[in-house]
């Protein structure tokens, strides 16, 4: 996606090789311009999947989702993080593992807002090593719901979880694929051509 890979270029802020900040449009500051124009493209991508939920986790993936339910005109859940969470018959949960923190977390969804008649489309915005798209991959199989596949808005292309989730068979549309942070610069993938 062009404007995203723009905006990357000019805002984002490469901290070292494996972690790229665009806090000013992403993941502090938010661009609703931006966040429309990903929430269309992802609805053109999956527009014959026959999507009913869009599910995300707190807190960065919620806007990129929420303009996709928008232009899709389905309601979007997001995953909490928090723990104090008591009605526990009443929550799909899955532990989340984190290289960078080193710590596993519990995210957890009601067993209100999905069911075995659903399919889901799951958004995040950044895929790294992918633990947190396998937690909610696990919240929808616990659902049995049907799955669309898996919206990300940057996907770091030299870390594992691309990989890992494609060979679950898991279609998963990255809007902005990058293959190095290295030297300071960023490197996007070449994009396939559909
Ligand atoms: P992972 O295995 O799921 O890839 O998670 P990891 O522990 O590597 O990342 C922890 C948090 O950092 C996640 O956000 C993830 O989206 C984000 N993240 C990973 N790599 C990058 C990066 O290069 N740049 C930025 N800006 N973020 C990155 P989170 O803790 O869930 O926070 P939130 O922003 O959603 O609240
Ligand atoms: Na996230
Ligand atoms: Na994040």
């Amino acid at each position: 996606m062009e404007l995203l890979k723009q905006k990357i270029r000019d805002e984002g802020k490469v901290l070292s090789d494996t972690v790229l900040k665009v806090d000013s449009f992403l993941n502090h500051q938010i661009d609703p311009k931006l966040m429309q124009a990903i929430g269309e493209e992802y609805a053109a991508r999956f527009r014959d999947s026959g999507i009913t939920k869009i599910l995300t986790l707190e807190s960065s993936g919620i806007a990129p989702a929420t303009m996709a339910g928008l232009t899709l005109g389905v309601p979007v859940i997001f995953a909490r993080k928090r723990k104090s969470l008591t009605l526990i018959n009443e929550l799909y949960s899955a532990q989340v593992y984190s290289f960078t923190k080193k710590e596993t977390n519990k995210i957890s969804v009601s067993k209100d807002y999905i069911s075995a008649n659903d399919v889901v489309l799951i958004i995040d915005d950044f895929l790294a090593n992918g633990q947190a798209v396998s937690g909610l991959l696990d919240i929808v199989e616990q659902a049995n719901a049907m799955l669309a596949g898996v919206g990300i808005v940057i996907e770091k292309g030299f870390q594992e979880g691309g990989k890992q989730i494609r060979e679950r068979g898991v279609r998963v549309e990255s809007l902005a694929i990058i293959s190095s942070l290295e030297n300071g610069e960023v490197t996007f993938a070449k994009e396939a051509v559909p």
